[in-house]
C-alpha cells in the first residue's frame, strides 16, 4: 500500500479541507450573519469542535490503517462487527460530490465566459446565472463530464500518483493566485473596510441559526463526517505525527477562508455593493464588479475561478476515495472497478442534481418542495455528516481502550492536550452537534 509522506499528508489534506467551503460558501455565510462576530463564533467552532472531530477522524484512520468500516472494527474495544455501519459515511461523500461536481462546472464557465465577457449590470449578472442553471442543459451536462472525468482520471492513478501528485502541483498554485488577489486587494481603499467587518464583532447579530451554522461551516470546511479524513489518514505511516498535522490542516483551511474574505469583501465595498448576497456572490456581485476595471478586470476574473476550480477539484477528489476505499478493501475488487462504481454512481446522481434545477425537468425532480439538488445537499450536510460525526465521538469516548488512545496522544503531545481532547470528545461535541442537528431538523 501506497503511503503519504509528511508534507505530502499535510497539502493533500489540506487539499481535501481547502474548497469551495472556504471561497464560495464562507464568504457569503459571513456576509449574512454580519461578519465580525459570526467569524469569532466560527474561530471558536473550529478550535474547539472542528478541530477535536479532525483529530479524532485522523486517529482512527491512522490506528487501522484501512477503509472506514474496518478500521472502526479494529480499534473497538471489543472488536464487534457492528462498527462496520460505520462505513455508511463513505456514501455521503459521494452525495456531495454529486453536486459539488455541478457547482464546479458553474465555475469553470465562468472562468471560460470571463476571458471575453462580463456583466455590466447585477440585472444582467443575474439573468445569466440564472440562465446557465435553469435553460443550458447542454452546457451544463459538458461541463460536469469535464469535471467528473477529470476526478475519476486522477483517482484512477491512486493515492501517491494520482491524489498525492495533484495536490502537491494545484495547492501551491492556488496559494500563488491568492497571494496575488490579496495583494491586489490590500492596494484598494476598501481594504481596512473589509478588515474591519470582519473583525470588529457586533454581538447584537448573533443568534442560534448564527451558532449552528457556524458549526456547520466548520464541518463542511475541515471535510469532516464523510470519512475522507479518516481514509487519508490510513495512508499516513503509524509513526507520524497526526497531532502536529491536524493543527496544521486546520490553521491552513482557517487561514485561506479569512483570505478569501478579505479579497471577497475588499472587491464587494469597492463597488459599494452588499455584504449579504447569499450563494450568488461570486456569481453576481463579483463578475460586475469586475467588469468596471476593464482588461484587468478580465485577468482578475480568470484567475479567481481558476482558483476556485483548483480548490474545488482537490476537494472533489477526496470526496470519493474513501467510498473507493471502502469497495476495494471490504468486496476485494480492483481500483478501476471501485472507480468505474462510484464514478458512475456520482456522475448519474449530478445529472439528477443538474436537471432539477432546469425549467424543463425540475418538477419531476422537486420531492417535498426541495429541487434533487437542494435534497442532496440537505441530505449530506444536515442528515448524513451531523450523525457521522455522532457517531465518531461517542466511538471514541465510550467504546474505544482510553490507554490505547492516551497512548497515541503522549507519543507525540502533552498528557494535558489529550485530557481536553478526550473532555471535548466524550462530553462537549457530541452534545454540541445533537443540538445542531435536531435544530436543524426543525425540532427545537
Ligand atoms: N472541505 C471542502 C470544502 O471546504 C468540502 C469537503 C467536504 C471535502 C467533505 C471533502 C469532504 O470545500
Ligand atoms: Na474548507
Amino acid at each position: 500500500m501506497n503511503k503519504f509522506s509528511r508534507i505530502g499528508f499535510i497539502l493533500t489534506a489540506a487539499g481535501s479541507a481547502v474548497g469551495l467551503g472556504n471561497i464560495w460558501r464562507f464568504p457569503y455565510i459571513t456576509g449574512e450573519y454580519g461578519g465580525g462576530a459570526f467569524i469569532l463564533v466560527y474561530l471558536l467552532a473550529i478550535l474547539f469542535i472542528g478541530l477535536t472531530v479532525f483529530l479524532a477522524e485522523a486517529v482512527i484512520g491512522q490506528n487501522g490503517q484501512a477503509d472506514v468500516s474496518t478500521s472502526f472494527v479494529t480499534l473497538s474495544k471489543t472488536k464487534n462487527k457492528n462498527w462496520k455501519y460505520a462505513g455508511f459515511m463513505v456514501a455521503t461523500g459521494l452525495i456531495i460530490l454529486s453536486f459539488y461536481s455541478v457547482v464546479l462546472g458553474w465555475i469553470l464557465d465562468y472562468m471560460i465566459k470571463s476571458f471575453v465577457f462580463l456583466p455590466t449590470e447585477a440585472k444582467i449578472a443575474g439573468e445569466n446565472f440564472e440562465n446557465l442553471i435553469s435553460n443550458d442543459i447542454s452546457s451544463l451536462l459538458l461541463y460536469h463530464t469535464i469535471i467528473a472525468g477529470t476526478v475519476v482520471f486522477i483517482v484512477l492513478k491512486g493515492i501517491k500518483e494520482g491524489i498525492e501528485k495533484i495536490n502537491l502541483i494545484l495547492m501551491p498554485l492556488l496559494g500563488l493566485i491568492l497571494f496575488g488577489l490579496l495583494i491586489y486587494a490590500f492596494t484598494l481603499d476598501s481594504f481596512s473596510q473589509a478588515v474591519s467587518f470582519m473583525f470588529s464583532p457586533d454581538f447584537s447579530k448573533i443568534d442560534s441559526n448564527a451558532l449552528l451554522a457556524a458549526l456547520g461551516q466548520a464541518f463542511f470546511t475541515l471535510s469532516l463526517g464523510v470519512g475522507t479524513i479518516l481514509t487519508y489518514s490510513a495512508s499516513l505511516p503509524k509513526n507520524a505525527n497526526i497531532v502536529k498535522s491536524s493543527f496544521i490542516v486546520a490553521s491552513v483551511d482557517t487561514m485561506i477562508a479569512l483570505v478569501a474574505g478579505l479579497i471577497i469583501f475588499t472587491f464587494l465595498f469597492t463597488a459599494g455593493a452588499k455584504s449579504a448576497a447569499g450563494p450568488g456572490l461570486v456569481f453576481i456581485s463579483l463578475p460586475v464588479i469586475f467588469s468596471s476595471w476593464g482588461i484587468l478586470g478580465n485577468i482578475i476574473a480568470v484567475s479567481f475561478f481558476l482558483a476556485l476550480v483548483f480548490a474545488g477539484i482537490t476537494s472533489a477528489v477526496s470526496m470519493i476515495e474513501p467510498s473507493l476505499r471502502f469497495f476495494i478493501e471490504r468486496f476485494k475488487i480492483s481500483r478501476v472497478k471501485a472507480t468505474i462504481l462510484c464514478g458512475t454512481t456520482f456522475y448519474i446522481l449530478g445529472i439528477i442534481a443538474l436537471l432539477s434545477m432546469s425549467k424543463s425537468f425540475g418538477e419531476v425532480l422537486t420531492f417535498f418542495g426541495k429541487n434533487a439538488f437542494d435534497i442532496m445537499d440537505f441530505a449530506s450536510s444536515s442528515i448524513m455528516m451531523p450523525i457521522a460525526a455522532i457517531m465518531i465521538c461517542i466511538f471514541l469516548g465510550y467504546f474505544v481502550e482510553k490507554k490505547t488512545l492516551e497512548e497515541k496522544f503522549t507519543k507525540h503531545t502533552s498528557y494535558t492536550i489529550f485530557s481536553i481532547w478526550y473532555f471535548l470528545i466524550r462530553y462537549i461535541v457530541p452534545v454540541a452537534i445533537i443540538i445542531l442537528f435536531l435544530n436543524k431538523l426543525g425540532a427545537i
